[in-house]
């Protein structure tokens, strides 16, 4: 098998939609702030007792609808996530169980924002190796359970969103379709710029009520920083993948990248050289649903038909550890 093939896509977002004027109601910001700084109108919240792989659930339903196939036929889970039902197990087993899969290989992967590309990135390999035929890759995020929806979290909880997005690759028939590349990378010596430290075992002890009232246990970010770096390694990574695929990036009909905000994705379109209009934009009504975001954007820009048979597609992503990676197919 030379190549792995995306064969279908599919997407969820929760009904409850947030705008920014309800963020208003619950903290010190502004509709203008929120829009300015990240071009984020709305998002949706998952609703209570609505987990992780409930959301997963239901996009990796519609990607089978889609592709056609019975859960049965899928022999391998890679799940991506970053806010998974339990610390454990993975998200992935309750995926497993719920969707009615035999009882295959039900891999969690945490890669932050980047972690639906480094799924992408194992499913291929595990395709082409001939180790498994169809694997079900699946990003998904209830970040809104852990967001602090006060004054004190309002430089990240602004940003954030619930999602889900699903994925179908399994062997291409034949050389001319398919991922022609991946490329994966990190930093860990940026590991405390973006983090939810606790519970973890860094800290003795795991958890207790003097971490949970300083906030350990919500996310802490430098968002400058972030935005900085991002700006850097998103064009760097998906440069790097379009010279292992052979294809230039102007060549790329699309790109798919991780929805942080706007403004990194307009940095990002420029300093590739690429019109704005061929980056593929969600995260006006999504905002940041993290490992869910680019599968979600994937299926949104399929399901309209901008993606279309025989298109360069780029992806690309940026996120905690750091982590950044990108995938280059020709649909
Ligand atoms: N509403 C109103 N004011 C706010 C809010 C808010 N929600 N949050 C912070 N502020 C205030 C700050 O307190 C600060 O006030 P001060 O000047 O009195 O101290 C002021 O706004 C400006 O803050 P800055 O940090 O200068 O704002 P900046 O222009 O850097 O924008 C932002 C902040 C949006 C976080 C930006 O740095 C950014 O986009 N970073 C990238 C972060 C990101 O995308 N993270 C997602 C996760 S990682 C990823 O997905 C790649």
């Amino acid at each position: 098998m030379s190549r792995s093939r995306i064969v279908a896509t599919g997407s969820y977002l929760p009904e409850r939609v947030v705008t920014n004027r309800d963020m208003e109601g619950w903290m010190e910001t502004s509709d203008a702030w929120i829009r300015q700084r990240s071009g984020i109108r709305e998002r949706r919240f998952a609703a209570d007792g609505e987990a992780t792989s409930d959301l997963g659930l239901v996009a990796a339903r519609r990607c089978l609808e889609a592709a056609d196939l019975a859960p049965g036929a899928i022999d391998l889970i890679l799940f991506a996530t970053s806010t998974a039902d339990y610390l454990v197990p993975g998200a992935a087993c309750f995926l497993q169980h719920k969707l009615g899969t035999r009882p295959v290989g039900a891999i969690d992967v945490r890669g932050q924002c980047s972690g639906f590309l480094y799924a992408l990135a194992l499913a291929d390999v595990y395709v082409r190796a001939g180790e498994a035929e169809r694997v079900l890759v699946v990003g998904a995020e209830v970040q809104s359970a852990g967001l602090d929806l006060s004054d004190t979290g309002r430089d990240t909880a602004v940003l954030f969103g619930d999602g889900a997005g699903a994925v179908v690759v399994e062997g291409a028939a034949d050389d001319d379709h398919g991922l022609l590349a991946t490329h994966l990378g990190a930093d860990g010596g940026f590991v405390d710029a973006l983090s939810i430290p606790v519970p973890g075992t860094a800290r003795r002890p795991f958890l207790d009520d003097q971490q949970v009232g300083a906030g350990l246990h919500r996310i802490h970010m430098d968002g400058r920083l972030v935005f900085k770096q991002a700006v850097v390694q998103m064009p760097a990574a998906l440069r790097a993948a379009c010279d292992r695929a052979g294809v230039a990036v102007a060549d790329l009909d699309w790109v798919v990248p991780h929805q942080a905000n706007q403004r990194i994705l307009d940095v990002t379109a420029d300093a590739l050289g690429l019109p704005r209009e061929r980056v593929v934009s969600t995260v006006a009504t999504t905002g940041n649903t993290t490992a869910a975001s680019i599968p979600i954007a994937l299926d949104t820009a399929v399901g309209d038909g901008r993606i279309r048979p025989g298109h360069l597609v780029g992806m690309v992503a940026f996120g905690a550890g750091f982590t950044w990676a990108a995938a280059v197919a020709r649909w």
